[in-house]
Order: structure tokens, then sequence, then C-alpha cells
């Protein structure tokens, strides 16, 4: 039998204050799929990021064609044949798509100039893009390209590095159904190539969808391997959380309570002429579907005052609310938790403490100084609640799992005692353990009197969740579903805007 392409052995890795990964081993054969799944910080990143050169590991060894190797630096990894697709995209917004995919080693005209050979840097590109099947110009700017598309450069970008190991981090975290399912298509298409793939990611359905091996990590251990045909959602989750998780229960139903939280005729400079309305009584959690570009987006940052709102009001209590900035809203308790948070939520470079106080600092002040007791109680209590997974509370932000930056910034808002609180796709990114705590927090925040806004596009995630569910079509409500009538099929059919297209052949277009 042939070796297999890569085999990592006995990895381990620390961190300061954490072991990342404690002897870990992995192998990939040619051709193959490995999803590497588990909770967040269990150490995914980490053992990728070793072996696409980030990192050293502490120990350990790594084979390649049954041949011992050393990667000291990215560098290394490349010439090796290794590709990675990180969690956050690296690509530069204003190079176009040729300059992003040759970035750093751009091919030079010969002469003394030593000019960058635009034409022929084109051409392999486009080569690349072929490969992919994606239709997009090399010429076009980054900027212009949708998120999804991006991705595909930088898997253009390993491809014409002649990667034959491809690591992709959560390729499919800001993707939507259509999208994804063009994505497992690129993957299988570069498998039948004989590129080997690891596959991150939270979404079980995808990992049993496209794996043909899966290899589950716990607290930087290796936790159990499970072929093909013994992929099952239950089975994973066992073992990625040593549990099985606990079923939602059904909630009362919040038909008839009175309206506390109100968006009347509010329309937004994406769909100036569209206007939206719904309330939330207090204890109720609202969910919001609907395709990307519905314009679920717009109206929360519209309410929040992240960007004026071309007409419409907004309620508290049957008083019309003045908000011109998030100042506004959050002066009379409204808080939106947005989609982007690493890049408005959460300040990387501050601790885990910082990020959560900061926007009260206030609070935790006597006479101007701030009480570092006071501050730290808050941070302590928090992370214990949304169980931040880090060695402590002066960790950096930086240092974190995607996963757990996500529950500091959950923490940090969460910490202000809101009235209403918007979430924009709260669990992105977030492993199924984090999600089922996430999940009972806002029924937490729900039973103790707060209107809660919920925009998803994780369908199990508004059904499970919502008391109603306001349903968005091109920047209108298509309609609202009480808890009884709100099911995948309803959803789906206003969200297309219901029954000009047979609903087989638009479902694909909804995002899961
Ligand atoms: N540069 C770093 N410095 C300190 N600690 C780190 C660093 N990188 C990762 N860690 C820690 O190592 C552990 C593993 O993190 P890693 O990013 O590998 O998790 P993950 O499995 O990718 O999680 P997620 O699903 O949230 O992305 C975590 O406890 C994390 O805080
Ligand atoms: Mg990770």
């Amino acid at each position: 039998m042939n070796p297999p392409v890569l085999h990592m052995k006995g990895i381990s890795k620390r961190f300061p204050g954490v072991v990342a990964l404690d002897a870990v081993d992995l192998e990939v054969g040619a051709g193959e799929v490995v999803a590497l799944v588990g909770e967040n910080g269990a150490g995914k990143s980490t053992l990728m990021k070793i072996l696409g050169g980030v990192y050293r590991p502490d120990l350990g060894e790594l084979e390649i064609d049954g041949q011992p190797m050393t990667i000291r630096s990215v560098r290394d990894a490349l010439r090796l044949g290794v590709g990675f697709i990180h969690q956050e995209l690296n690509v530069i917004d204003n190079l176009d798509v040729a300059g992003n995919v040759f970035l750093g080693r751009e091919p030079l005209r010969g002469g003394l100039l030593r000019l960058i050979d635009h034409r022929r840097m084109r051409v392999a590109t486009d080569v690349c893009l072929k490969r992919l099947g994606l239709n997009v110009a090399s010429r076009v700017p980054l900027r212009s390209l949708s998120i999804a598309q991006r991705q595909l450069i930088e898997i253009a970008k390993a491809l014409s590095q002649n990667a034959r190991i491809l690591i992709m981090d959560e390729p499919t975290s800001s993707l939507t159904l259509t999208e994804t399912a063009r994505l497992l298509d690129v993957i299988r298409e570069l498998k039948a190539q004989g590129v080997s793939v690891i596959y991150i990611s939270h979404r079980l359905s995808e990992v049993e969808e496209i794996a043909d091996r899966v290899v589950v990590l716990r607290d930087g251990r290796h936790a159990g391997t499970l072929a093909r045909g013994e992929v099952m959602h239950d089975r994973l989750v066992r073992l990625m959380v040593g549990r099985d998780l606990q079923r939602p229960d059904a909630r009362p139903s919040s038909a008839n309570r009175p309206p506390y939280f109100a968006v009347r005729n509010l329309r937004t400079r994406r769909y100036p002429s569209r206007e939206v309305s719904f309330a939330v009584a207090r204890g109720e959690v609202l969910g919001v579907a609907g395709l990307i570009g519905a314009g679920r987006t717009e109206v929360a940052r519209a309410i929040f005052g992240v960007e004026a709102a071309v007409g419409g009001s907004v309620l508290l209590d049957g008083v019309e609310l003045k908000i011109s900035s998030p100042g506004d809203a959050i002066a009379h308790g409204i808080y939106l938790i947005p989609e982007d948070r690493r890049g408005t939520g959460l300040i990387v470079d501050f601790m885990i403490r910082e990020n959560i106080t900061l926007p009260a600092l206030s609070r935790y002040a006597d006479a101007g100084l701030i009480k570092r007791g006071r501050e730290r109680a808050a941070a302590v209590e928090w992370c214990g609640q949304l169980n931040v997974k880090a060695p402590s509370i002066e960790s950096r932000a930086a240092d974190l799992s995607g996963g757990n930056q996500q529950k500091v910034v959950l923490a940090k808002w969460l910490s202000l005692n809101p009235r209403v609180l918007i979430f924009d796709e709260p669990t992105r990114g977030i492993d199924v353990g984090a999600k089922a705590e996430i999940y009972e927090l806002m029924r937490g925040l729900a039973a103790g009197g707060v209107s809660v806004v919920m925009i998803s596009s994780d369908m199990e995630e508004i059904i499970n969740n919502s008391d109603r569910v306001a349903v968005m079509h091109e920047g209108r409500v298509a309609g609202i579903l009480n808890q009884g009538e709100c099911d995948e099929q309803a959803i789906m059919r206003l969200a297309v805007g219901s029954t000009e297209k047979p609903l087989e052949a638009s479902a694909q277009s909804v995002v899961s």
C-alpha cells in the first residue's frame, strides 16, 4: 500500500497556560477528504497552522509521502504542496483577482526594469479559475466579489502554487446554501484530480456529505475517527462534546402578549421603497429569516442607528424613539450584536476583560477610577456563563480560538442589561455545544423580560429558538409565522417570494 500523503505523528503544542495539542496523530491519503471537527478551542486551527508552517510543534513528527519533513515556515509548507485557506480570509480588497492569486510571487518580465508581467499573471490565473469553474475575470478588483467568490480565489491561489494538500478552515461559515453546494462540488472535483483536502467545519451536515473520514479533536486530544459509513450527527456530537446534547424544550406560546419593541414602516437605504414593520413582546424571541440580501442586516443597522433610516419609526413601550447613532440606541437599552464580529465587535489586541467591560466602563468606576476588582468579577462571571475557553480573563482576545472570540463579543453586550437585543447571525462559527449554551442564554434573557430579535440564516436555529418568525423577501416582511406554522417549507416559501417559482427549484438558493 502507498504511504499516506500526509502523516502527522504525536504532535504537541503548548501556549502559555494551554495545552492546545497533546500528541495528536493525523493521516491523510491521496485524494482523500478528511474532516477535522471539534468544539471551539479543541485545537483544529492550531494543528493546521503547524502543518501550514505558521507554528512549530513542541513535539512530534511529520511525513509527506512517507518522507520525514520539517516545516519551518509558510514558504516551506507551500514548497511541499500544502495550501492553507484560513479561517479569516487573507485576500486584499483593492488588488485585482490575478494580483491576489500571485501576491508576493508576481512573475517578472525580463529586462532591466524588472516589471511585473501582468499578462502572464492573468493567463495563469485564468487557468486556475477555470479549474474551479469560477466565472470571474482575472482583472476585476477583489472588492467587487462576494465572500464566496473570494474564498474560491483563495483556493485558486493555493492551486496555482500546486497544492496537493489543501487545508480549509471553516470555508463555509459565511456562505449561503448554493455557494456551499458549489464549494463542495469544487472539493469533489479537486479530489478527483488527486488533491487531498483537510476540511474544518462546525456544520455537521456538510461534514457528513463531503468527508471520507472524520477526525474528532477534544481538548487538544485525538478523540476518535469515524469512517464514512459511521459518520452520523449524534455520534459526532458525542465524540466532540463527550456527552449527548439536550433537545430544547417546547416553550409556551407567546401569542397575544402586548408588543414592547416595535418597528413601524421602516425604510432602509438599500430598499428605500419597501417598508418593514414588526413588533416583539417582552420575553419574546422573534426570528428573522430570509435569503442573503433580503435586507435583514440593513434593518438591524437602521434600528441601531449605524445607518440612517430613510423613513419609519422605532418604538419602545409605545413611545417613539429618536435614534440617530448607536449611542442613542444604547441609551434606550437597544443593542445590536453585529454579524461581522471580528470587524466591529472585538478589539483583538485587548485582553478579554477589557473587551467585555469596555462598552460600560463607567459602571466599573468610582469617581473616575476604574475598580479593577469589580471589572474583573464581571468578566469572570460572563466568561463562566458563556463557557469561554481561555487561560484567564487577562488573555489577549487575539489568542483565542475563533468561536471563543465570538463568545467574548456576546459577553460584552450581554453584560449591559439590555431591554432589546438584536442578534445578527448569533452562532456563526460556534460549535454545537456552545450553540446550545447560547440558545439557553437567549431564552434566559427573554425569560427575564428582554425582547430578542434574532436574524439567522440557519434554518434549524430559527425554527428551534423563535417564538415567531418574520420572513423577509427583497426588503419587506413577506410574512410572520406563529410557532405552530413555522416549518422549513413555510419559511422557504415566503423567503423566495412565494409562488412564482416551484419550491424545489428555488429552495437551493435559500441559505442553510
Ligand atoms: N497564538 C496563540 N496564543 C495563545 N493561545 C493560543 C494561540 N492560538 C491558539 N491558542 C489556544 O489554543 C487552543 C486551541 O485553539 P484553536 O484555535 O486551535 O481552536 P479551534 O479548534 O480552531 O477552535 P474554533 O472552532 O473556535 O476555531 C485554544 O485554547 C486557544 O485559545
Ligand atoms: Mg479554528
